[in-house]
């Protein structure tokens, strides 16, 4: 077996940002929430608060945005601080690595402004603790010197709002997530919404893409805001090397082919990661490390960026024991499921159990 997924080889529907995303995205990023397609109760949610602050002219709470790579909290956050009509300061966990680094960006805010936290899941803990006065007292410690000398000085810092963002609102501290007002979950996108934003994109770099065009490719994105718009680039190309610039519908198949990516948006990777399931490990359960070391990934990867879809899609399903293919998978790999395979979606129960949680009689499924 060859899962060939070294990196310079990049997958057409990682929700990751690449680099050739760069410049692009930000020309494609939804400026103020009524360019903003799709998340209709994040967005209702999230106008509720704004202009209840605005009507009170303080900061509105700070604001956690979680959901899986590329749905859009990046471009979320720049539009609160639009909304607010305030200045926006960004960072990320990684960068905070020391809390004087924490303690930096927050003595220079100005009273109102957002400051964006992006993988804030990822904060080195003393900067963590630091936010937490900062959060709810406006206020931060800064202890200067070394050993007995050393003396903490109060320091006030200006009303701000923080809007932090995560793949993995999982991981985040119980006290962290405690601080936040409001937790905005952002959810894979329907593809009529896709679509939608296909089509707005494809009016701003100046495409020529057709309406069924664009519903083939939003079929194809995995739900991905992201992936639609990298997806939307590579046809294009196609489109206007092989024939006249123009999208059809033909032509988005015929372009998604070469690039590998199946009708369902699935990808090299996702496709490994069902056949290891499948194929070498019988359907499951198999736990996730596992499962990654068989596919040559590091467990993170195949946990974030390729189960979030495949459980979605209802060709896997998370069990206490592992993880199980159903039905729909075994039937994409072109295999016939075992009598016994889970139906997609449905929790199954284990083969083995090792640790019974029933007293008594186990109910049968
Ligand atoms: N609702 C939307 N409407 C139109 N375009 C969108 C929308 N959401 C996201 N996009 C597009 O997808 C791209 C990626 O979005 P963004 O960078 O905000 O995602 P993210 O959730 O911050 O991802 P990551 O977790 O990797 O940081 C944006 O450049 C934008 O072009
Ligand atoms: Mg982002």
């Amino acid at each position: 077996m060859n899962f060939d997924t070294e990196s310079g080889d990049e997958s057409a529907v990682t929700a990751d940002f690449v680099a050739s995303d760069g410049e692009i995205e930000a020309s494609l990023r939804p400026k103020d929430l009524d360019d903003f397609i799709g998340q209709p109760r994040v967005l209702e949610q999230l106008q509720l608060v704004l202009a209840g602050a605005k009507m009170r002219g303080g900061t509105p709470d700070h604001i956690l945005l979680s959901g899986p790579p590329g749905l859009g909290k990046t471009s979320m956050a720049m539009i609160i601080a639009a909304e607010l009509g305030t200045s926006l300061r960004l960072t990320s966990g990684p960068a905070l690595e020391r809390a004087g680094d924490l303690a930096a960006m927050l003595s220079n805010l100005v009273e109102g402004d957002v400051l964006f936290i992006d993988e804030i899941h990822r904060i080195a803990r003393p900067a963590e603790e630091m936010l937490y006065l900062a959060m709810e007292d406006f206020r931060v410690d800064v202890v200067v010197g070394k050993g007995p000398g050393a003396t903490s000085i109060p320091l006030d810092i200006a009303p701000f709002t923080l809007v932090g963002a995560t793949t993995r609102s999982g991981a985040l501290t119980g006290p962290l997530r405690d601080r936040f007002g409001f937790t905005a979950h952002m959810d894979f996108y329907e593809p009529g919404e896709l679509q939608r934003i296909l089509l707005r994109s494809a009016g701003i770099l100046g495409v020529d893409l057709g309406e069924e065009a664009g519903a083939e490719i939003a079929s194809r994105s995995r739900g991905t805001p992201r992936i639609a718009n990298r997806l939307l680039r590579r046809v294009r190309d196609y489109a206007e090397v092989r024939a006249d610039g123009v999208v059809t519908r033909d032509i988005a198949k015929a372009a998604l082919a070469v690039y590998d990516v199946d009708p369902l948006g699935l990808d090299r990777l996702d496709r490994a990661v069902l056949g290891a399931l499948v194929r070498s490990f019988g359907g499951g359960p198999v736990g996730v490390s596992t499962l990654a070391v068989a596919v040559g990934e590091e467990p993170s990867t195949v946990e974030e960026v390729c189960e979030p879809f495949l459980v979605r899609a209802g060709m896997i399903a998370r069990t206490p024991r592992g993880r199980v293919a159903t039905a729909a998978a075994w039937a994409q790999l072109g295999l016939t499921p075992p009598p016994d395979a889970a139906m997609g979606g449905i929790e199954v129960r284990p083969r083995e159990p090792q640790l019974d949680l029933f007293d008594g009689e186990r109910p049968e499924s």
